[in-house]
């Protein structure tokens, strides 16, 4: 990813972007000491454990270990890929990347427009909603549902004229071609072929926010009872409006959904608009869709749990299964909050108020008790019928749970509730969990016991001395030249702190260190990352480089000759061992017993 934007520009970027000042640009920053500090944007914490430095223009929290320099605080606050952040930071800068032209990314000009037309037409509904005398109707709509000026402000509501060209030709003033309009979804082509008409006619208008706050795509409530229409008309799937990837509010909603740790997930604009006016701010809504697996990714680069408050009425309720899946198979924690009869979230504000909202939002049930209750309301428990339902359809998600616990946990209560042993349970779930292996061919040995193995068990941060050698490597060029003339790779531990020191070596033998920053730029290597910006923030700053680094690695090697030697040993105690074998296996013993005591003189300062 690097590759595409040449190494000076980012360089130039990087220069001309102040880490104190873009982060400073996003929340207060407090001047302490050496550092800057302030509340940790990435996890939730009552004392500012996250700290900016302006000289090694690096940033890190040491509550959560989130870290980085600028590109790649950006990239995690805004949720952005690397380029994207570069793209931002330059912009900031007021730097060209003449790069994008010659590199021809062809949409890309297409984007900027109809980006540009979506701000255009959500200016347009705006005004007309707040100042237009045709927009009467739908102001008193507004009030009807208790939306005042401010909200409908606050979100950009809009009404979208009754005509057939309110649009177009607001359009056509900025120069803006019809064609575009069709592009961006904004306009139809009439049936004869000859010319366009507005596809959003009388409507209330709620803009559709992309992560960045721009408009993307429209929604359009109905304000008359006119049952041949649709309640809602949405804007089509354009190159900047993919109805799977976005989530209304969540422009919005992010901040709040980190701070509270999990995100809430309504089905309509109204309810998400009615939530965050009471209080309630980590809520967002799918487009009226299901939720998709790529929802599922987003949501999960923010919280590990949602909750799901769907209207009460059927349809609803089914979208709720239909929603857990790519949740659940995205590893999220899912909780279901269940309105009463006949309510959805505004209406349930309105009647009840925040307070009781934010009460049933708090005693939300887990997703599979949820499913639980709603199968043995579905069919009868205590019939033979229901139980073969309920029992497979259970089964279904049991097998779906990847720590034994819980899935032990949500067994029992399941056996117990069906009145049935746990056995026969467990034996329709392992029936299940055999299709699931075979259809997707996963390789021999990769049972599920081996993946539960992984889970949660990333690699290891590294040997102390791995830590402490990388930290002087990072601190002072020339210790990258001892350590390259002295360290032999199979010393190192497979870490993060191994390999990272490994990296810093391939990018200083290709003549392309330029200090920890090449290092951080990589993007997405998240624990390097981590463990970099801490190396270099650290309170226990190395204070003599040059000298710790020979120690780190005479204790690298010694630890690995205690290893040889262990092996070594072993060796020689095996069975059967052919005597020129055992010649060599002893040799190599002396050899290796010598070079530990050298070591074991040099440590002691002999
Ligand atoms: P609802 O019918 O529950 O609407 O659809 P709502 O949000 O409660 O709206 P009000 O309160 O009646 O005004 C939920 C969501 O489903 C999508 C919309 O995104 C809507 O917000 N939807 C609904 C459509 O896309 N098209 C439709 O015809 C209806
Ligand atoms: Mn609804």
């Amino acid at each position: 990813m690097p590759g595409i934007i040449p190494e000076p520009v980012l360089e130039q970027i990087r220069q001309n972007n102040d880490v104190v000042e873009v982060i400073g640009s996003y929340f207060p920053l407090k001047r302490a000491g050496a550092n800057f500090r302030a509340l940790c944007p990435f996890h939730k914490e009552k004392t500012p454990s996250f700290n900016v430095n302006p000289q090694k223009q690096i940033w890190h929290c040491f509550g959560c270990g989130a870290g980085g320099d600028v590109f790649t605080f950006v990239m995690k606050y805004e949720n952005l890929d690397f380029v994207a952040a570069v793209r931002r930071l330059a912009e900031r800068a007021g730097i060209k990347l003449e790069y994008e032209e010659r590199a021809g990314e062809p949409g890309r000009d297409q984007k900027e427009s109809l980006l540009k037309l979506h701000d255009l037409a959500a200016n347009f509904f705006h005004h007309n909603l707040m100042k237009e005398r045709s927009a009467t109707v739908a102001r008193e709509y507004l009030k009807k549902r208790q939306i005042t000026s401010e909200v409908a402000k606050k979100w950009r509501l809009g009404y979208s004229p009754d005509a057939w060209d309110g649009l177009i030709q607001h359009a056509a003033g900025k120069k803006f071609s019809a064609e575009l309009l069709e592009a961006a979804g904004l306009a139809l082509r009439r049936e004869s072929g000859d010319g366009f008409y507005d596809r959003f006619r009388g409507r209330l208008m709620f803009s559709i926010c992309d992560e960045q706050g721009r408009t993307v795509g429209f929604s359009g409530r109905i304000l008359t009872d006119e049952k041949d229409q649709p309640k809602y008309v949405n804007s089509p799937e354009t190159p900047i409006f993919q109805k799977g990837r976005i989530l209304y509010a969540l422009d919005k909603a992010k901040r709040a959904i980190i701070e509270e740790t999990y995100a809430i997930v309504c089905e309509g604009q109204i309810d998400t608009i009615s939530c965050h006016e009471a209080g309630i701010e980590n809520v967002v809504a799918p487009q009226g869709t299901a939720l998709t697996e790529q929802h599922a990714r987003i949501l999960k680069r923010y919280a590990e749990e949602v909750v799901l408050m769907f209207d009460a009425d059927t349809a609803g309720q089914n979208a709720i299964v239909r929603s857990a899946e790519p949740l659940w198979d995205a590893g999220m924690v899912i909780r279901v909050a269940v309105l009463p009869q006949g309510h959805d979230p505004d209406s349930f504000v309105k009647a009840f108020g925040a307070e009781k909202l934010k009460e049933l939002i708090a005693n939300a049930p887990s997703f599979f008790a949820y499913l639980l209750d709603r199968l043995c309301r579905q069919h009868d428990p205590r019939s033979e019928r229901g139980k073969l339902q309920i029992g497979r359809q259970m089964a279904e998600w049991l097998v779906r749970i990847p720590t034994p616990i819980l899935r032990a946990t949500y067994a029992e209560k399941t056996a117990k509730h069906l009145d049935v042993s746990e056995d026969a349970l467990r034996r329709e779930v392992a029936k299940l969990s055999g299709n699931r292996r075979d259809r997707r061919n996963a390789p021999e040995g990769d049972t599920e016991s081996d993946k539960e193995a992984d889970i949660g068990v990333g690699r290891p941060r590294g040997l102390p001395e791995e830590e402490m050698l990388l930290q002087a490597m990072l601190a002072n060029q020339q210790v990258i030249e001892l350590v390259a003339g002295t360290l032999d790779v199979t010393w190192l531990s497979r870490s993060v702190a191994g390999e990272t020191i490994q990296q810093v070596l391939k990018l200083h033998g290709a003549g392309q260190w330029n200090g920890p920053h090449s290092l951080l730029r990589e993007g997405e290597r998240g624990e390097s990352e981590q463990l970099i910006s801490e190396l270099l923030l650290s309170r226990r700053a190395i204070k003599n480089p040059e000298r710790e680094a020979p120690n780190c690695l005479m204790l690298l090697q010694r630890r690995w000759l205690e290893k040889q030697v262990h092996d070594n040993r072993r060796q020689q105690q095996s069975q059967g061992l052919a005597p020129d074998k055992m010649e060599t296996l002893q040799k190599q013993f002396v050899d290796l017993d010598s070079k530990l005591r050298h070591i074991d003189a040099l440590l002691r300062g002999e």
